[in-house]
Formats: structure tokens, C-alpha cells, sequence
């Protein structure tokens, strides 16, 4: 018997099917359409999501050669924050899915903050207001959707974060679908309170969200349901946030382990235990993960909006690499940046700065820079805000981190690797599996069902595969530091 883990990404979806010791027995993957209505705005659409994720399960199974009856569980892990509301009745969305990158409610967050400062929430969520979460996205398609606050109030509207909509879907939909969200998610929404894992009403009140709209919050590793269709019979066992996924993924299950995962954005999460911690310096206080009746453990977590995502905008909107792995050659025609920095502050920045009014800039060109360089700032770009994210977290923590543990498609880049060890001055570990986000949902859902009997059986499928010991001289470093935190600053005030 294996474990399936169905991952909803950002920019693609994906059925990996896992075995007990967390090998990959089959996958299949599809992208789903990016839709840019104007600037700032960034949308995907729902019923394409739901077509792939049925395509890609089809695709895997076929592909193994395997059925519905080898699968003893199956979890979902998904891309954040991104809110989709939809009809009971008929279980068409009434808008497109807004993306957890989207800046359209930059309005809101201004008015909100005006009010009561920008953190005036964080004390009950963990996080300050932004363009990034759940709640203000459901409030501006609450405002601008026609019959949304009708039908809401008639009890037809359902909201839900992308593993509320595929939970729905795969159970049943219209015919009886479950309307459940687990507390990673909901801990995205900044409409749930941290200490009770509930809903709060002070918080719906001050966002305007109706509560009958929302789904009811579970542990992260429970029985929820059982699939209909592609995974007719099978029991969906096991929902995470897919950072909080990576995080279970690479067995962080002791206070201060932490993990850092390089996708469309990058994520780290320090596990911080029982304990809620609240950010003092720029990170925000999640849910990491519950599994079952056991006690919630929280995360810090430094968010950034952009990664992998500069990558593909040079490929897809300069065109100067033809598929995103060009990138390393590229950045590998040059021995260093050449004084050119690049704050790729696409949807402003999150952490540790938080500031809605920034968009990108690539600083310090001369006639000198050429597209390499151009390839090496993009990828550097990545390694800097890490590394603030990295300072904010030790503060916040009152740690020394002596090892980064990563996942994410690109830590195949050896050049990205070496540089982040360099500038972190941290050895930088990659783990036998990097594709730790679809294991983290595959273990909360294999726990919940028996396939593994504890977090310490999950632990021995760990192995580190490769690190990379920092080398670079610290004048050389604090020098790149300096020119970088000079080039965010030009980022600042764009917006106004
Ligand atoms: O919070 C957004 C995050 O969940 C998106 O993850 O992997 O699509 O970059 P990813």
C-alpha cells in the first residue's frame, strides 16, 4: 500500500504517490494559468484547478500502474492564503481565485491600518495587515461581487483557501462535499485566533466576513472524508499549508528545527513548539501543524513573496533563458554580480519589511552589466532576503541557527546553494527528498490512517543527500549586504 499527495501549487498541481520509506513511486504535474487582469493582480481560475488535479491523479495512477485500492490514505497540501468562494448548489465560484500574491486590496490595508495600526491583529493571528492573507480578499469579493452578500446571507456561499475547494471537490462537491479546512490554513486567513484555533468574532466582525460562509477547522492529520471519483473510496486523511507541509516533510518536529523552502516564493519556518512566539522583528506566527488530538505547535516564519518567480519572469517576460534551469548556466558566465542588484519587489515585500507601497528595482547598472549578471542578481536575490529573514528569526528566537535544512525545486542549484551558505555563513543542508512538501501532506494523512505509527518512524526516512560549507570572506560579504540593503531602500515609496 502506498500514500497519495495531491500538492495545489502556485504556478502547478501534482499527484505524487509515496511509498512507507517516502520514495516516490509516481507523479504527474500540470501548470494552470496564470491570469494578470492589470497590475497587481494576480488570479487563478477554480474549475481549471479542479480539472488538473483530477488529470494529474489519473495521470500518476496510470503511470504506476496502480489503482484507487493501493492507496491507504491521501492528503492535500496547497499553495496559501488564496481564497476562492463558491455556490453551494450549483459549485460554480462566483469570481476567479484571488492569489495569495495579489496586491488589489492594497486600499484596504492602508484604511484597516489607519484605524488601529498595521498590527492591530497581530496579537490574536500572528499577523500584521497585508495584501498577502486570506481576509481582506474575502472582504473585497464580499464588496465587489454583485450577488455575493445575498446568496451569502442565504446560506449558498462557501469560502474556502485552495485545500477547502479540492477537499470539497474530491469529496463529493454538490453531492455532499466537505466543507473543512485544517488549522495551517486557517491560520492564513487572519480570521482565526491562534490560542483557540476557532474562528473569531471580533475578527469576522472587523473584516466583515460572515461566519456561515466559512468551513470548519480540524487538526492537520484526521480522517475528513472519503473520495469520490478519480479516488473513488479512498479516505482523505491528512491536510497542511504547504510551507507547514515542507516543514513536516523534513521531520522539524522538535522546537528550533527549521526548514527553508525555495518555490514560487521562499519560506522559513522555525518550530517553536507549544509556545505561540510573536515576532518582534518582521516574521510572522503560524500554525506549523496538528496532528490529530495532539496539542498544536507553532511556527516564525519569514515569508518572501518572490523566488523562483523571478526566475520565470525572465523567462516568460524578458525571454533571456528558455526554460528555468538555463538560469544557472547563465548566472555561471560571470564570476559575480558586477555591482547589480535586483529587489524583485513584485508584490511589495513581505518579510521582514512588510511594505505594501514597494515594487522592484535592479540597482547599480553600468555598461559593464550583461545578462549574466542580470541571472546571477535574480538568483542572489533569492539568497539576500533569506538571509534577513534568517537574522529577523534569531532575534525573534534568541537562537543561532548552525545548519539551514532546504526543499524546493530550486535547491537543484548548486550555484544558489554555495552562495546561500556563503552568505548566510551557515552550512547549507539539502535532504535526500526535496520534494518534502507533497511527503509532509503524505505523512499527515499516512499518520492519520496507521500507515506510520509516529513522527520517529517518519524521521528515519530522512537522509541528507549534499552540504555546502560557507567559504566566502567577510569583508566580500558584508560588502554584498550592504549594496543589497541599499538596493531594497530604492524599492520603498514606489506605490502611492
Ligand atoms: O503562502 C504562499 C505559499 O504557500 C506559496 O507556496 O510553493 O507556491 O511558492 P509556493
Amino acid at each position: 500500500m502506498y500514500i497519495g499527495s495531491i500538492d495545489q501549487g502556485t504556478t502547478s498541481t501534482r499527484f505524487i504517490v509515496f511509498d512507507q520509506q517516502g520514495q516516490i513511486i509516481s507523479v504527474a504535474q500540470k501548470e494552470h494559468t496564470q491570469i494578470y487582469p492589470q497590475p497587481g493582480w494576480v488570479e487563478h481560475n477554480p474549475d481549471e484547478i479542479w480539472t488538473n488535479t483530477q488529470e494529474v491523479i489519473a495521470e500518476a495512477l496510470h503511470k504506476g500502474g496502480l489503482t484507487t485500492k493501493d492507496l491507504a490514505a491521501v492528503g492535500i497540501t496547497n499553495q496559501r492564503e488564496t481564497t476562492v468562494v463558491w455556490n453551494k448548489h450549483t459549485g460554480k465560484p462566483y469570481y476567479n481565485a484571488l492569489v495569495w500574491q495579489d496586491t488589489r486590496t492594497s486600499s484596504l490595508v492602508a484604511e484597516l491600518a489607519a484605524e488601529g495600526g498595521a498590527d492591530r491583529f497581530r496579537p490574536k493571528t500572528g499577523l500584521p495587515l497585508a495584501t498577502y492573507f486570506s481576509s481582506l480578499k474575502a472582504k473585497w469579493l464580499l464588496k465587489h461581487i454583485a450577488t455575493l452578500e445575498k446568496d451569502a446571507l442565504k446560506g449558498e456561499v462557501l469560502f474556502g483557501t485552495m485545500d477547502t475547494y479540492v477537499l470539497w471537490q474530491l469529496t463529493g462537491g454538490v453531492h455532499g462535499g466537505q466543507h473543512i479546512t485544517d488549522v495551517t490554513n486557517a491560520s492564513r486567513t487572519q480570521l482565526m485566533n491562534l490560542s483557540t484555533l476557532q474562528w473569531d468574532g471580533e475578527l469576522l466582525e472587523a473584516f466583515g466576513i460572515p461566519r456561515n460562509i466559512l468551513p470548519e477547522i480540524r487538526s492537520s492529520s484526521e480522517v475528513y472524508g472519503t473520495a469520490t471519483g478519480v479516488l473513488e473510496g479512498v479516505p482523505v486523511a491528512g491536510i497542511l499549508g504547504d510551507q507547514q507541509a515542507a516543514l513536516v516533510g523534513q521531520t522539524c518536529f522538535e522546537p528550533g528545527e527549521a526548514k527553508n523552502t525555495y518555490g514560487t516564493g521562499c519560506f522559513m519556518l522555525l518550530n517553536t513548539g507549544t509556545t505561540i512566539n510573536q515576532s518582534t522583528h518582521g516574521l510572522i506566527t503560524t500554525v506549523a501543524y496538528q496532528l490529530g488530538d495532539k496539542p498544536a505547535h507553532y511556527a516564525l516564519e519569514g515569508s518572501v513573496a518572490i523566488a523562483g518567480a523571478l526566475v520565470q519572469w525572465l523567462r516568460d517576460n524578458l525571454g533571456i533563458i528558455q526554460k528555468s534551469s538555463d538560469i544557472e548556466e547563465l548566472a555561471a558566465t560571470v564570476e559575480d554580480n558586477g555591482g547589480c542588484y535586483f529587489v524583485p519587489a513584485f508584490s511589495g515585500l513581505y518579510a521582514p519589511y512588510w511594505r505594501a507601497d514597494a515594487r522592484g528595482v535592479i540597482a547599480g547598472l553600468t555598461r559593464f552589466v550583461n545578462k549574466g549578471h542580470l541571472g546571477r542578481a535574480a538568483l542572489e536575490a533569492t539568497a539576500f532576503q533569506t538571509l534577513e529573514v534568517l537574522e529577523a528569526m534569531e532575534k525573534d528566537a534568541g537562537i543561532r541557527l548552525s545548519e539551514l535544512r532546504v526543499d524546493g525545486g530550486m535547491t537543484v542549484n548548486e550555484l544558489l546553494m554555495q552562495f546561500q551558505a556563503d552568505l548566510l555563513n551557515v552550512p547549507v543542508v539539502r535532504p535526500k527528498m526535496i520534494e518534502t512538501t507533497a511527503l509532509g501532506a503524505a505523512y499527515a494523512a499516512g499518520l492519520a490512517v496507521g500507515y506510520w505509527k509516529d513522527t520517529d518512524d517518519l524521521r528515519r526516512n530522512w537522509g541528507i543527500e549534499k552540504t555546502w560549507e560557507p567559504v566566502m570572506e567577510k569583508s566580500v560579504r558584508n560588502s554584498l549586504y550592504r549594496h543589497w540593503r541599499k538596493a531594497v531602500r530604492r524599492s520603498f515609496g514606489w506605490e502611492e
